[in-house]
């Protein structure tokens, strides 16, 4: 009789981050079990996932705030040990104009969540937060420690107020979650395979799917917002982890979850590389990797940008062990693959 995969419900899990987190999971010995309202994400996902692993991963096609639906999914699948929670929405511009609808879903899934959790005895949690959360810092790199400021968008605020709920929950006497939240860089690039990667609705809001796509002519020019920044070259700076990598943290928090070597209830992660980079800087490495001229030209700073922000990633080395593995260049050539895969 083979040994039973230890189950990890992973909400969103269809999604860019999500389907790449799948992946890695079930390659390190879980079994991952997906959830998903396919709002931003699309069924080729799952095709691809299967064609990596040889196998199809369990999905339930339901909204993760949807509490009957969800308890439908814990029934279902008995003995789950922890929870990875992807599922939000997460473009910084579409908060702005449909605010409740952030805090209704990205807040209210959290809620129904750890509500239901405790029901069906699940303990474990990975919670996907952001870097948005330190605001504009005060300085650089941010570490754990570096106190929060006023978010610039409702999206920030939904993973803030996430935090907020997650740590007052577990300080209640009776609590029994335990809970890891990572605070994501950006993710760029896609799995070496070139079956999964990320696949914007339309127009895309982040900086590397629109080079892909200048690239690939689709869009015509890339906007570069601002030149004017106090920054090395004048552009924004930011901290571009290959989502492989980042993946990889979340098999490492669970593990560290499961085996409850934790010292505090919460616990923070950044998960970056520790290293930034200029959106001149990025531009300049996919033109090298990909062989391909970008047209682009600088254009006026888009409102809510943050001047520079990249990760001090030494906790997560020291405790978690966990250090990111691929640079910038080879992550830029997975998104290169990725988009031409797409074409195809
Ligand atoms: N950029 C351009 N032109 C574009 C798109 C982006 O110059 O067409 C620049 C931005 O100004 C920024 C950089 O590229 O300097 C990165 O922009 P992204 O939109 O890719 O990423 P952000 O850093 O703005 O946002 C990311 C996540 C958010 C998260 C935020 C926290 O996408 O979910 O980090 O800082 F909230």
């Amino acid at each position: 009789m083979t040994a039973q995969r230890t189950k990890i419900l992973v909400t969103g899990g269809a999604g860019y981050i999500g389907s790449h987190a799948v992946v890695e999971l079930y390659q390190a010995g879980y079994q991952p079990i997906i959830i998903d309202n396919f709002s931003n994400s699309e069924e080729s996902a799952l095709a691809g996932i299967e064609s990596i692993l040889g196998t199809a991963v369990p999905t339930y096609r339901i909204d993760c705030a949807d509490e009957e639906a969800l308890r439908g999914v814990f029934a279902a699948e008995p003995n789950i040990a922890g929870v990875i929670h992807f599922a939000a929405f997460k473009a910084v511009g579409e908060s702005v104009q449909k605010p409740l609808a952030y805090f209704q879903n990205n807040v209210g899934s959290l809620l129904t969540l750890l509500a239901m959790m405790p029901d069906f005895g699940v303990e474990n949690l990975v919670f996907s937060s952001s870097c948005t959360v330190y605001g504009i810092p005060d300085s650089l790199p941010v570490t754990e420690a570096t106190p929060t400021k006023p978010a610039s968008s409702p999206y920030g605020r939904t993973k803030q107020m996430c935090e907020d709920v997650i740590h007052d929950v577990s300080a209640a006497p009776s609590n029994k979650l335990h809970t890891i939240l990572l605070r994501y860089f950006n993710p760029i690039g896609a799995h070496e395979s070139a079956k999964i990667g990320e696949l914007p609705l339309g127009v895309p809001n982040n900086l590397v799917p629109f080079i892909t796509q200048t690239a690939a002519g689709i869009r015509e020019k890339l906007t570069i917002y601002g030149n004017d920044y106090d920054t090395p070259d004048g552009t924004n700076v930011r901290d571009y982890i290959h989502v492989v990598d980042l993946a990889k943290a979340h098999i490492v928090a669970v593990q560290r979850l499961l085996d409850r070597k934790g010292t505090e209830t919460v616990e923070t992660f950044n998960v970056g590389t520790g290293h930034g980079n200029s959106v001149l800087e990025v531009v300049q490495t996919f033109e090298q990797v990909s062989g391909q001229k970008l047209n682009y030209s600088i254009g006026p700073r888009r409102p809510g940008d943050v001047p520079a922000i990249y990760a001090d990633a030494t906790k997560a080395e020291q405790v978690l062990g966990f250090k990111t593995e691929t640079s910038l260049a080879d992550s830029l050539a997975s998104s290169w693959k990725w988009q031409v895969a797409l074409k195809k």
